[in-house]
């Protein structure tokens, strides 16, 4: 049984190490997955900004070098008061992995956590099973 505190403190260790130095907005992410492991993922900015990586698809990628298939519960934080919501693109990527009920928190330290299921971050959502899959 993983509680919220540990996925908080798992996102937390890896935002320490996100590289970040364009947008001084480091952000980290603890995937909890089928499997009962956290895989933890942070930003990666480039010189070239727009190739840049959110925290959210590496720690999706994490995941499946793990062996972990499915997102069973997600714990994203970043800094302000604000909650560090994921962008449009994480949500697909999200979406990929992730039931319609899953639990996304985001977090932004100085303020409370907000939890939303991924249906209402991303209502109407394209996913695989329109391709069958
Ligand atoms: N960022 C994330 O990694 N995840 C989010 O959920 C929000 C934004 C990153 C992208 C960029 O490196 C920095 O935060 C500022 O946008």
């Amino acid at each position: 049984m993983v509680t919220d505190a540990e996925l908080f403190a798992a996102a937390e260790a890896v935002r320490a190490k996100a590289y970040a130095p364009y947008s001084k907005f480091q952000v980290g992410t603890a995937i909890l997955a089928d499997d009962g492991k956290v895989y933890v993922g942070c930003n990666v900015e480039n010189a070239a900004y727009p190739i840049g990586n959110c925290a959210e698809p590496s720690a999706i990628a994490a995941m499946l070098a793990g062996g972990g298939k499915r997102i069973k519960r997600v714990y994203t934080t970043g800094p302000g008061a604000m909650p560090v919501t994921p962008c449009g693109g994480c949500r697909q990527r999200l979406r990929e992995f992730a039931d319609q009920d899953v639990v996304i928190i985001s977090h932004g330290i100085d303020g409370a956590p907000l939890h939303q299921t991924l249906a209402q971050l991303l209502p109407h959502s394209f996913g695989p099973e329109f391709l069958g899959k």
